[in-house]
């Protein structure tokens, strides 16, 4: 069932509100010292998911899903810039994800668009790179692999057709503009299929009435019905984890502009309305949403990065005269506000990361109240958004 688009509850929290350009410059300028840190850290290995004291460690490009997202940052900067030394460190990258992919190095998992957009992908749109685009497309062949035609969608995590992990997750729904990318630069339609049925998979389950989001849904192995909506990363079964509810914004709105399918259009603004309902006073989302305000709970600021991304994108495509339309406008501005105000680490010492106050998974006790290499990413991305409008997405 589709879900309605719930009211904005409280308008005059969205009112007319921007952020001046002088302080969003302010903003490169402290995350470009942290990317210069990053590099002399990292040397050309890469961050591990989330820091410990907001220092990031280092590791291979041999496991995990957040590599894709150093080598993004990088390409960011790049464009920012117009400095060629992010460039030559991006492209230093490129072989480690060719030798990820071609000797299927921690990839028995869907996180290939995570990996391989922000990184392979941006090197070929924005270089011309052939190797990033040959290996990308080989990680979207291995995504597919992961495909089930029982249920139509990609089983997230596990072996491929092990009863106990037939689910899909909200989370994918950014791995699938690879298969729409991959569509367009072969010319097979068929990467475009089946992510297109992945996406509906997804929608008409994890979405609730209420516009809030399942993290996972269980399908039958043998009829492929959907079973239940579970949580692996949130509070409880049915709550909204906040990251997943930003993937819940975002992810329908890069399956738009592939499709140009209204019902992804529709989800993104009831999803998004459910954020906006449910951030706090102070528009930073804790790390699942059933918290507000009074809560000690952490926050997951890399939740407001990603559904900030997803609302930029989305401006672009909604009529001027839709009142949605200057509600997430000052939405958004509100929500970049207090990231530059309160969660970068202007006067943290040590640290090389750029977003504080991240929440990778609270229950898994991992990456809590840290940095996030993929909320480090998202803010970038929608710094980049914020002063370049005209940013072509490398998703
Ligand atoms: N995609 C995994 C996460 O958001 O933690």
């Amino acid at each position: 069932m589709l879900p309605n688009i719930p009211e904005i509850k409280d308008q005059a929290k969205y009112s007319e509100f921007r952020v001046s350009r002088e302080k969003l410059e302010h903003a490169l300028k402290v995350s470009l010292k942290q990317i210069d840190k990053g590099i002399a850290d990292f040397g050309d290995i890469f961050p591990m998911e989330f820091s410990k004291g907001n220092v990031y460690g280092t590791m291979q490009n041999v496991a995990g899903w957040g590599n894709g997202f150093w080598t993004g940052i990088l390409w960011h900067a790049y464009e920012l810039t117009g400095d060629d030394k992010y460039k030559e460190v991006a492209l230093s990258h490129i072989p480690s994800y060719t030798k990820r992919i071609t000797e299927k190095i921690g990839v028995n998992h869907h996180d290939m668009g995570f990996l391989f957009t922000p990184s392979c992908v941006a090197a070929y749109k924005l270089t011309g790179n052939e190797e990033g685009k040959a290996a990308a497309i080989m990680a979207a062949d291995h995504l597919l692999s992961r495909y089930q035609e029982k249920g139509e969608f990609i089983q997230a995590w596990g072996n491929v057709s092990d009863p106990k992990d037939y689910r899909l997750i909200v989370d994918c729904l950014l791995n699938i503009p690879l298969l729409y990318w991959t569509a367009e630069v072969t010319g097979d339609e068929s990467y475009a299929v089946k992510a297109f049925k992945h996406f509906n998979s997804t929608v008409d389950n994890v979405c609730r009435a209420d516009a809030s989001t399942y993290h996972t849904y269980y399908f039958d192995p043998e009829t492929g019905l959907p079973v239940r909506g579970c949580t692996h990363q949130g509070a409880y079964d049915d709550s909204a984890w906040g990251r997943g509810q930003a993937w819940g914004i975002y992810g329908p709105l890069l399956t738009y502009i592939y499709k140009k399918d209204e019902k992804a259009m529709k989800i993104f603004k009831a999803t998004t309305n459910y954020l906006l309902n449910n951030l706090p006073s102070d528009y930073v989302a804790y790390w699942d949403l059933c918290f507000n305000d009074g809560s000690d709970q952490p926050r997951d600021t890399s939740t407001n990065a990603i559904a900030m991304c997803g609302m930029l994108e989305g401006i672009k495509h909604m009529d001027e005269s839709d009142p949605l339309r200057a509600i997430y406008v000052n939405a958004i501005h509100r929500m970049m506000d207090v990231l530059i105000d309160r969660h970068l680490p202007e006067n943290v010492e040590n640290s090389n990361g750029i977003l504080l106050n991240q929440t990778y998974a609270l229950p898994q006790g991992i990456g809590i109240d840290e940095h996030n290499i993929w909320g480090d990413y998202f803010f970038m991305e929608a710094l980049h958004r914020m002063l370049d409008p005209d940013w072509a997405l490398y998703w």
